[in-house]
Formats: C-alpha cells, structure tokens, sequence
C-alpha cells in the first residue's frame, strides 16, 4: 500500500483552476521533489493534501484511509506534516518551545515533550539555539525550526514548501544535510516543493513538475532536466546549457 495516494485533483479558486486533474503516489521511504514555475499550483497541492484547503474534486489517501474531507489538525494526527512557504514566526516563543507545540501533537504531558523537542533540536544541530526567540534567528536558522517544529509530531509524511529559498550557499548545504538525515536516518518520507535545483535535483528520488495547475512531467533528476517540456515550462535553456546533463 503506497503511502500517499492522490487521485485527480482538482482545485478551483473562482474561475480559477489552481490545481487541474493531479493524481500522484508517493511511497513510503521515498523522497519525491515538486517543481515548476510560480503560481504553477504547488503550495495548493499541499494545501489540499494537509486539509487547509477543501478539494473541489478528487481523493486523497494517506496511510490507507480517505483523507480528503478531514481537517487539518485530523491530518496532522494521522502522520502528516508540513511547512509553511511563508514562516509566521510564533515571535513570543524560543527554538525550545516552538518544536514542543509539534510535539503535542503525539503527548499532553509538557515534560516528555520537551524531552522529544531536545532530541529533535540535538539530532537536527539545533540545540545552541534552544533559548532564543524565534524572531532573532537568521532566516536559515528558521526554516531548520519550522522544520523540527514540523518533525515535533513523528509525521510519517513530511511536506516542504521552499525551505531553501533566500538561503546563501553554505546554508542550502546544510538545509540539505538536514533533509538528508530527516529521510534517511528518521525514517520520514519526504515531499518537497523547491526551487534551489542543486538541491531538488541532488536529493530527490523523483520529481514531479507541474505547470498551470497540470503535471506535466515525473520521472528521475536526470530525465526531468532533459525533458523538452520542462526546459521550456520551468528549467529554461539557461539551465541546461550552464549545467548540460551534469546535476551532480
Ligand atoms: N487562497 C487562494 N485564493 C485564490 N487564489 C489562490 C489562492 N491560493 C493560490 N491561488 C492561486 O492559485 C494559483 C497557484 O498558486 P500556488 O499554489 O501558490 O502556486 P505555487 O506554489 O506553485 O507558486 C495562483 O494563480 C494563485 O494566485
Ligand atoms: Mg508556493
């Protein structure tokens, strides 16, 4: 049984079709990246798969059971987390207490989650951090909080939304060692949405583009950058010309 199931999905805003007849399985233990140009349609992808958005037609799956119609905070508890694009800092919290919220989600007791949001900031190099406000972090340093937050709920599925944009080089390789231990050491399968093609096309067992709301393509790293229709929806002949088959 694949882990996430999503069966033609439709999302519409007004006259606006945001997400059109996407369907995609994800298995468990896989890490899936999502491409394609703004406005493509991928934060709403998330946005009906987590529950934040009511789907117009379609089903979703996860873990075997119909989540289509369950709220968000439903979806959280079955095992399915995400992050934001846009990171709301909880400003009054620190590092410490903002993963504790994730934690929560699995235990009522304030001790043993403090107890797993100190592992989770521990594995993830985060502990030097523990005291500080959110707000005073670099914007690095938030997006790896937003991602332990999102890790504080031991999701079976984790959905990333831009967590490398506006980051400088040295940044992108540790966002990207942080994704790495989260797939391969946590055990968590990861879908996420990206732009830093170094790291989408590095870390990914497959991608999948979409554009105008519609997938247009899915395959391995080094099909998807030579496919004629996603260099010219998204990759551009730039791309392909400064990094030619060579994505490593
Ligand atoms: N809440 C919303 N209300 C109306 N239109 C929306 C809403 N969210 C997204 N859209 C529109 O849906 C399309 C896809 O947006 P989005 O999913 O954010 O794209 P991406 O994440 O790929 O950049 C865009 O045209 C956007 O303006
Ligand atoms: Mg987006």
């Amino acid at each position: 049984m694949a882990l996430l199931e999503i069966h033609g999905l439709i999302k519409d805003f007004g006259g606006l079709r945001a997400n059109d007849d996407i369907s995609i399985t994800m298995e468990r233990g896989e890490l899936v990246g999502l491409i394609g140009p703004n406005g493509a349609g991928k934060t709403t992808l998330f946005n009906c798969v987590s529950g934040l958005h009511p789907v117009t037609s379609g089903r979703v799956m996860f873990d075997g059971q119909d989540i289509t119609d369950l709220k968000a905070h439903e979806v959280a508890r079955l095992g399915l987390a995400r992050t934001f694009q846009v990171y709301v800092a909880s400003g009054d919290l620190n590092v410490e207490e903002n993963v504790m919220v994730g934690c929560f989600m699995r235990t009522r007791s304030p001790s043993r989650a403090r107890a797993r949001a100190n592992e989770i900031l521990k594995d993830l190099n985060l502990h030097d951090l523990s005291e500080f406000r959110v707000s005073e972090l670099t914007v690095a340093a938030q997006k790896r909080v937003t991602m332990a937050t999102a890790l504080g709920s031991d999701p079976k599925l984790l959905l990333l939304d831009e967590v490398a944009a506006g980051l400088n080089p040295s940044e992108i390789e540790e966002i990207m060692a942080d994704i790495r231990h989260v797939h391969e050491d946590m055990g968590v399968t990861v879908m996420l949405i990206e732009h830093v093609m170094e790291l989408v096309m590095k870390v990914s067992d497959r991608v999948i583009v979409l554009d105008s709301g519609k997938k247009i393509a899915e395959g391995d790293p080094e099909t998807i950058v030579e496919d004629p229709r996603v260099i010219k929806a998204y990759l551009g002949e730039r791309y392909v010309r400064e990094h030619g088959g060579d994505i490593g």
